[in-house]
């Protein structure tokens, strides 16, 4: 996501700081910002859009100070514009700080600052965390660190540095990743070994809950508390190619791997427990004029096409609207039928797709309310539609999205609690979806330990020409969305449809060369579909399963199974897609296929 790097030391910072935001650009960000400790004053440079504008903003015979953070920004809270960049300050400038992560408690300190006098010029939650540490300071920046992410909830990588102490450097960590690299007379921070590795190879892998202190020459880590804390220097010894992908072959991969906090980071601050409910502030709308909906449209293309028919399903079974999921290239021309009590939700990754954004328009045109779901803060999408939620799935760089369906569908789920609640969905039925969106990230993470089992797979159905997916009820969108994986990055033809309309054509297709994987948790329709699997076994196909664990029917009748956890069925999709997104990158891999980048797609799609 987002990027630091700090530096403290002998040589002139700025340009550090520069060469390793530059290795960082991969992470995806949208603005990007520098403070340099220089004469007893911070000098401050931000700018909206890539590093190049940056630089053009700095002075031609450059920042001369030694001490200085940098951040590329990969927008959350507000804009990605000038403001809103990275570094903030305090009211008087005496402190910057650099942040990753999200402030959950911004909203209550903000008040509490105001009243204080503190002076905002930022929508971020960033800023609060400037402010407060000023206000605590003394006459030491680690212990008015220490004590304002005392009062903090929320989760941070986090770099400070002051005009009061113009050597030192600090930095902490909670939930978001950050090192120490450790070099001679100087010393740097970093989101990512990536920015530094060209210095030193010399690192210290800061934990959750710890802060460190850093001058040109020492450094020593504490805890909230203020208690040392001895660690490990390790040395980095992969290239820096490698490093950029988080040691993972392909971005892909570590796409896949990143699932469990990303959907952590959809359902941040959004779920209510007791209320059984889900908050969603960016949709902008009141109960009254929620409940004036009558009929809901979901419109996407490719994968977030996918995730918009699962909201389809939930937002029918669970809030009782009706719904409907149109391809956003066909709804733009053919004269739909929606008016002010329509909600036009559009669904997409990049929030720049050309025919959604479209489809978003016309239904405008026609007086319909539009709603985005979007992972890219500040796209043209988020920008157009009358409110809407982010998913902040964080960047997604692989072509073929996973992380970002997965999350698309839990903000589907959100959105439905939301509906579902102010109509037929009762406190006891929104607590229990509550408690299950809750135990998902865990639940993924246990479907990602079966990696292994899936690639070694993966060696057989690599030869396949062709495969079919089959699924119904809500895991009927799930097999479509397997089939686009495996066709997309490993090129091999492959159809997803549901179950039982297999019957209809493509049961002709079967025999012993065609391996057909059933996406078959144990959900309401799991009857149903066991007797579509002894049809597909009947004529001898190679079948592989992804069912609920303990499950034996299936498991009897597949050749290979992968198991997930017990869910709500609405929720089974997060989980049953995994297996199906390892497989179809594990098959890619084994085919030699340029998994990242397949031939003849384009990852943001803004032509017609
Ligand atoms: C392209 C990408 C797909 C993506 C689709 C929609 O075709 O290759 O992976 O699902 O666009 O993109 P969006 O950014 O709108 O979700």
């Amino acid at each position: 996501m987002c990027g630091i790097v700090g530096y403290t030391g002998h040589r002139a910072a700025a340009p550090l700081i520069m060469d390793g935001l530059k290795r960082l650009e991969y992470r995806g960000y949208d603005s990007a910002g520098l403070a340099v400790v220089l004469d007893g004053r911070l000098e401050i440079d931000k700018a909206a859009g890539k590093l190049a504008v940056l630089a053009s903003r700095l002075p031609t015979d450059g920042h001369t100070g030694t001490l200085a953070l940098g951040h590329t920004r990969w927008a959350t809270h507000g804009a990605p514009n000038d403001v809103n960049a990275h570094p903030h300050t305090d009211t008087d400038g005496t402190i910057a700080v650099v942040h990753n992560g999200i402030i959950e408690n911004a909203a209550a300190l903000r008040a509490w600052l105001s009243e204080r006098g503190c002076r905002f010029r930022s929508e971020t939650d960033t800023e609060v965390l400037a402010h407060l540490i000023s206000e605590l300071y003394t006459d030491s920046l680690e212990a008015a660190v220490a004590e304002a992410l005392r009062r903090v909830e929320g989760t941070y990588g986090l770099g400070v540095i002051s005009t009061h102490e113009p050597n030192t450097l600090v930095a902490a960590r909670l939930g978001s990743p950050l090192l120490l690299a450790l070099g001679d007379g100087e010393n740097f921070i970093a989101s990512d070994a990536a920015a530094v590795v060209e210095h030193t190879r010399s690192v210290v892998y800061l934990d959750d809950g710890e802060v460190a202190v850093l001058t040109p020459d020492n450094y020593h880590i504490v805890d909230l508390d203020k208690t040392r804390v001895e660690k490990t220097v390790s040395v980095v010894d992969w290239d820096l190619e490698t490093i950029e992908r988080g040691g993972h072959a392909h971005f892909m991969i570590k796409e896949i791997l990143e699932q469990p906090e990303a959907i952590t980071n959809t359902m941040r601050g959004r779920l209510l427990e007791e209320e059984g409910t889900a908050r969603l502030g960016g949709i902008d709308m009141t109960d009254e004029q929620l409940l004036e909906i009558d009929r809901v449209v979901l419109t996407a293309c490719g994968t977030s096409w996918h995730a918009a028919l699962i909201g389809e399903y939930m937002l029918e079974e669970l809030a009782r609207i009706p719904a409907e999921v149109e391809y956003a290239s066909e709804f733009r021309y053919r004269e739909p039928l929606v008016d002010s009590r329509t909600l036009v939700i559009g669904l997409s990754q990049s929030g720049e797709t050309a025919d959604t954004l479209a489809a978003l328009r016309e239904a405008k045109k026609r007086g319909a309310r539009t709603l985005g779901i979007v992972n890219s803060v500040g796209s043209t999408i988020a920008r157009e539609v009358d409110g809407g939620t982010y998913i902040h799935a964080g960047p997604e760089i692989g072509v073929a999205s996973t992380k970002a369906f997965t999350c698309q569908v839990v903000a589907l789920a959100l959105l439905t609690l939301r509906l579902g609640r102010l109509r037929t969905m009762s406190l006891l039925q929104g607590r229990k979806m509550v408690k299950a969106l809750r135990r998902l990230p865990q639940q993924v993470r246990q479907v990602l330990g079966h990696s292994k089992e899936i690639e070694k797979l993966a060696d057989t159905y690599a030869l396949a020409q062709n495969a079919l997916f089959l699924g119904r009820g809500y895991n009927f969108p799930v097999a479509l969305e397997g089939a686009l994986k495996l066709k997309e990055i490993s090129y091999i033809h492959a159809e997803g449809y549901p179950a039982a309309e297999m019957k209809h054509g493509p049961i002709a297709l079967i025999d012993e060369m065609m391996p057909v994987i059933c996406v078959a948790p144990s959900d309401a329709v799991y009857q149903k579909i066991v007797s579509n699997v002894q049809e597909v076994k009947a004529r001898r196909a190679r079948i592989f399963a992804v069912v609920t664990e303990g499950e034996e029917e299936i498991t009897s009748l597949a050749d290979q199974t992968v198991t997930i956890p017990k869910t709500i069925d609405c929720l089974t999709p997060v989980l049953s897609v995994i297996p199906l997104q390892l497989l179809a990158y594990h098959v890619a891999v084994r085919r030699g296929c340029d998994v990242d980048q397949p031939r003849n797609l384009a990852k943001s799609v803004t032509v017609e």
